[in-house]
């Protein structure tokens, strides 16, 4: 793995000489964030070597390398996840390869669905913990150290530095955000209401199929961490017939604006 890195990190370096210091990951809700960078390099995944291979047609897959103000940034449109058939080391590649890029704060954004009785179809939720119910681990297998240690402290996985910078952002701009514990199962199934009564009672606040993974690796290598979710839909007795993928995309679509004008904030503020 670390030989693969190291070539993929040589070959992003000679082909775009750039040095990000932020490391974005665009899900639901952020896809458009591109529009806020001034963009100077984008590499498709299918001309990076070692990156894996898109499973889905047409899938528009890239690394877009660019500045927000004067903060150098690099934003993975469109991500790998585990439901696709990837294996949890190909989930997370891309994390591994931003930071021996440079990247030293990771932000990762998704959609949700809510359990928490306070969300609403287009909550904005800053990600304050999470729950890892994902059936493989990114991190079992032998440990390479020059990536971190074995066993790898997860008592701050997601900044408290950078929450507090969001929600004074938030404050400031008239952005409601709410707090909440992500639950990361690996679908691709939406969950029954059991299983959303499951997320509720071991408490949790949202789940969803990403996020978990690449905040578990980018831990092990020290990246400071930020996650936002976007909750597009509610698991509840009253909601739960309602929920399709395209519903998903349009709550995450309305949230949009707003989620981009934070990230953007909080990558030039803090
Ligand atoms: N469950 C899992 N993943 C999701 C959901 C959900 O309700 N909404 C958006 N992604």
């Amino acid at each position: 793995m670390w030989e693969l890195v190291q070539e993929t990190v040589n070959y992003i370096k000679k082909t775009t000489n750039f040095t990000p210091e932020y490391g974005v990951i665009l899900g639901s809700g952020l896809g458009s964030f591109t529009n806020d960078i001034k963009v100077e390099y984008t590499l498709p995944y299918n001309e990076i070597p070692n990156f894996p291979v898109s499973t889905v047609e047409g899938h528009k897959g890239a690394l877009v390398f660019g500045t927000i103000g004067d903060k150098k940034v690099v934003a993975m449109q469109g991500r790998f996840h585990y439901y696709e058939g990837y294996s949890m080391q190909e989930v997370t590649f891309p994390v591994r390869v931003m930071k021996y890029i440079g990247v030293n704060k990771l932000i990762v954004s998704n959609a949700s669905g809510g359990v928490n009785p306070n969300y609403k179809v287009g909550s904005i939720v800053v990600i304050n913990d999470h729950v890892n119910m994902m059936p493989e681990h990114p991190l079992r297998g032998k440990n390479d150290e020059r990536f971190g240690p074995r066993f790898v402290n997860m008592s701050e996985p997601y900044s408290t530095k950078m929450i507090a910078k969001i929600k004074e952002i938030a404050a400031s701009s008239d952005i409601e955000v709410l707090d909440g514990v992500y639950m990361g199962l690996q679908g691709p199934t939406f969950e029954t209401l059991h299983e959303y009564k499951m997320v509720k009672t071991i408490g949790a606040d949202c789940v969803g199929m990403s996020t978990v993974p690449e905040v578990i690796v980018a831990r092990h290598m020290e990246l400071e961490t930020f996650g936002i979710s976007v909750i597009t839909d509610i698991g509840s007795e009253e909601h739960l017939e309602s929920i399709t993928h395209e519903e998903v995309l349009k709550a995450a679509q309305e949230a949009e604006p707003h989620v981009r004008h934070l990230i953007k904030e909080l990558i030039l503020q803090y």
